[in-house]
């Protein structure tokens, strides 16, 4: 951790005294799959390129950032892995005063050819989405047909050391629960904390419902029938995921309960789009345009006030349970999950 100096003193607090130390940057809203929870099958029209930020532009917001008491960034997509050159990006951003933490969250494919770069490149944790372990079941919910390539690609993440490897299973009824014993399997015999994530509003086809969302509590039973878990005190490193380890010592997992039992109260996180959008929540409907100000000449002052302003007024939190709740417009793709 840096020492806090008054260059990084924590100044993104938001108006209810929540400080944010943590930017997730979609470098890309391209992705080679078409995951039923967040993409259609097909006619995505994806952003210009020419509006995707560059790797000086981004590197320029997170030197900014970083001087506000970002220590932590997150990359997403997306896949990130579709952004050419991402271990370039990675080195730039591993030399920015500040920050000690850069992850990535990919859905793997691309993940055995490149792993080793990454990780030389000072990318220090991978977040690797895999919903099921049956071939034909992972075929159906990714629109893919490439189940090994992204086991190939999670075994080689495994060998090149990264420092933490997580599995991210968004949970779906009638369709995670025969893959969740089988995902634990495999994230105790390999080393990889399995997360399960409750299916959120945010799939392009606006397939989204209740019934459909498999909650934690339920996959929590499901798992204590053939283990014994026993909860972790996490207070400490705040997350989204409520985490527990198994009895027999051997491993951990964590369940996302993001629409029964959100963790918005101790939210310490902002996000940036692919085309230089803040974007406070991942619900927000309003964005602010960091692009237009870099590009028209704005000073790092006046971004890092926009940046201020922006989190002062942040969500509380979403509101998929009330009446009120409103879509946003960006499926998650385009925002970076
Ligand atoms: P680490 O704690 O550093 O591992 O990061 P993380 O858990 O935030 O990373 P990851 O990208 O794997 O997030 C896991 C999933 O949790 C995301 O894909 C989303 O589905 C969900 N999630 C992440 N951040 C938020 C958030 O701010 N709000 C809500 N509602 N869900 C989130
Ligand atoms: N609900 C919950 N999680 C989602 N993700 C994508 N779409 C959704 C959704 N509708 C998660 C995936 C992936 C990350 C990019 O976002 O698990 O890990
Ligand atoms: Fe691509 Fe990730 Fe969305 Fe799946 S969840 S379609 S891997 S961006």
């Amino acid at each position: 951790m840096t020492a806090e100096t008054e260059i990084n003193r924590p100044q993104l607090v938001d108006g209810m005294g929540r400080t944010i130390v943590n930017l997730r940057i979609s470098v890309t809203d391209r992705c080679n799959f078409r995951c039923t929870y967040c993409m259609p099958a097909d006619n995505v029209e994806f952003m210009d390129r020419v509006k995707l930020l560059t790797f000086e532009e981004l590197t320029r917001i997170a030197t900014i950032v970083s001087k506000l008491g970002i220590n932590r960034l997150r990359l997403t997509g997306g896949e990130p892995l579709m952004r050419k050159d991402l271990p370039s990006l990675i080195r730039m951003l591993a030399a920015v005063e500040g920050i000690d933490d850069i992850a990535m969250t990919t859905n793997a494919f691309f993940l055995k050819e490149h792993a080793q770069s990454l990780k030389d490149a000072g990318l220090k944790r991978l977040n690797v989405s895999l919903d099921a372990l049956d071939s034909e079941k992972f075929k159906h919910v990714n629109r893919r047909d490439c189940l090994q390539q992204v086991l190939d690609g999670l075994q080689e993440a495994s060998r090149v050391g990264f420092k933490s490897i997580k599995i991210n299973a968004v949970a779906m009824r009638n369709f995670s629960e025969s893959e969740i014993l089988s995902l634990i399997d495999m994230g105790r015999s390999d080393g990889f904390e399995v997360r399960f994530i409750e299916f959120m509003p945010l799939d392009s086809d606006q397939a989204w419902e209740r019934d459909k969302v498999l909650f934690g509590h339920e996959i929590v039973d499901l798992i204590k029938e053939k283990h014994e878990l026993i909860p972790i005190d996490n207070s400490l490193d705040i997350g989204p995921a409520s985490e527990y380890r198994f009895a027999d010592g051997k491993g951990k997992i964590g369940i996302i309960t993001a629409v029964s039992n959100p963790f918005c109260d101790h939210c310490n996180r902002i996000r940036m789009t692919a085309d230089g959008k803040l974007r406070t929540c991942l619900f927000s409907t309003d964005e602010t345009d960091l692009k237009q100000l870099v590009r028209s000449g704005a000073s790092d002052e006046d971004i890092a006030e926009a940046l201020k302003q922006a989190v002062l007024i942040k969500e509380p939190g979403h509101k998929i349970n009330l009446e009120s709740f409103e879509r946003p417009t960006r499926a998650m793709h385009a925002i970076g999950g």
